[in-house]
């Protein structure tokens, strides 16, 4: 059975479908990124499992038990969830020093004293903070003041944590080092991970399943892999990695750029699933390779150098592809005529 569930969520704000009839169940132990552009109702699908946001429609349960409903008019409060929170924002107690910091939400629970020091050692010593226990938060780096909130949400020794951009505000080196830490906490403590980015890379490193959503609408959910592969529709396909959609049309039994017939076919194997004259062929950088025959020509608009990679704009007839090759696949200058060769691509109707 499914340990967090939403059935049917929606949330509006006035005019505005924050998040529009959203179901998901995440199993237990799972890391289950949501994964969508600014604006398109992460936080507010993040603040309903919290409770800090009631329900228009819908129902969220834990476990066995309902925590939102909008037919039985039920609404269990956020601190009768237990769940690990750790937003964006630094939210550390700038007074209280780490450890206390830590500490405080067991106290409050009214915890015995030795408890609240096991469980309070524990998470600083499992978030890297061991030594730090009276340092005060302004003497802090970010990353730092980002695991004073870990600790404090993992003490609580919650079965599920809501993390909300919890990396946004680190630099890139450290992002990508929390990213592991994060993985490690989950595998020592067991907890169910909810996990809201923008960052597709940071989605696909922590995650066992993302889902991606648009405007309130789940567009995809699936593992990692599958995303990138098999992407459920354009906006999925452009949402995550580098992409190129170019204008194709079918004729004298082949594919050819729209208006580069001269320029040669992309493939002579047209799908089944294709009946339209004109699509949009969606490919890559990096599934392009060049060739020295059997490729569509093109000449070679602009190089640039992204350290081993090499970044290509080529011009076939007049529409741009980009394409991405190691240094070590050899170098084509500005100007240069090339022969381009289409490996894995995907087909979508023009207005999809
Ligand atoms: N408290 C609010 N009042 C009015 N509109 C809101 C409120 N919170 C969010 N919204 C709107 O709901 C939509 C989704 O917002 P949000 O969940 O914050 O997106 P994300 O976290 O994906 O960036 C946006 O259009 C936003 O403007
Ligand atoms: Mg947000």
């Amino acid at each position: 059975m499914a340990h967090v569930r939403l059935w049917n969520i929606t949330k509006k704000y006035g005019d505005v479908t924050a998040v529009n009839r959203l179901n998901i169940e995440i199993e237990q132990g799972e890391c289950f990124s949501m994964l969508g552009p600014s604006g398109c109702g992460k936080t507010t699908t993040l603040r309903m499992v919290a409770g800090f946001e009631d329900i228009d429609e819908g129902e969220i349960s834990v476990g066995q038990k309902v925590f939102s409903s909008s037919a039985k008019k039920f609404y269990l409060p956020p601190e009768k969830r237990d769940f690990g929170m750790v937003f964006q924002a630094f939210a550390v107690w700038p007074h209280m020093n780490v450890f206390n910091n830590v500490a405080f939400p067991l106290q409050i629970r009214k915890m015995p004293k030795s408890e609240v020091l096991e469980r309070t050692q524990r998470a600083i010593k499992y978030t890297g903070l061991g030594g730090c226990e009276n340092t005060f938060p302004n003497e802090l780096s970010g990353g730092q003041k980002q695991r004073i909130a870990l600790a404090r949400a993992i003490a609580i020794n919650p079965t599920v944590m809501l993390l909300d951009e919890p990396l946004s505000n680190l630099d890139p080196k450290l992002r990508e080092e929390m990213r592991f830490e994060i993985k490690d906490l989950q595998r020592k403590f067991g907890f169910t991970i909810i996990y809201v980015t923008h960052d597709q890379t940071e989605a696909m490193a922590l995650s066992h399943r993302i889902l991606v959503m648009d405007h309130g609408v789940v567009q995809q959910i699936d593992t990692p892999i599958n995303i990138y592969k098999n992407p459920a529709n354009k906006f999925v396909f452009s949402f995550i990695g580098l992409s190129n959609f170019l204008p194709v049309e079918i004729h004298d039994g082949a594919i050819y750029i729209e208006g580069a017939a001269e320029s040669g076919p992309i493939t002579r194997l047209i799908p089944p699933e294709i009946r339209e004259k004109k699509m949009t062929l969606a490919i890559r950088p990096a599934e392009i390779d060049f060739v020295t025959d059997g490729g569509v020509c093109g000449m070679v608009r602009k190089m640039t150098y992204l350290g081993d990679v090499i970044d290509y704009r080529v011009m076939l007839g007049s529409v741009e592809v980009r394409v991405q090759k190691s240094r070590r696949k050899g170098i084509y200058r500005e100007g240069e005529a090339c022969m381009l060769k289409f490996n894995r691509f995907l087909w979508y109707g023009r207005e999809s």
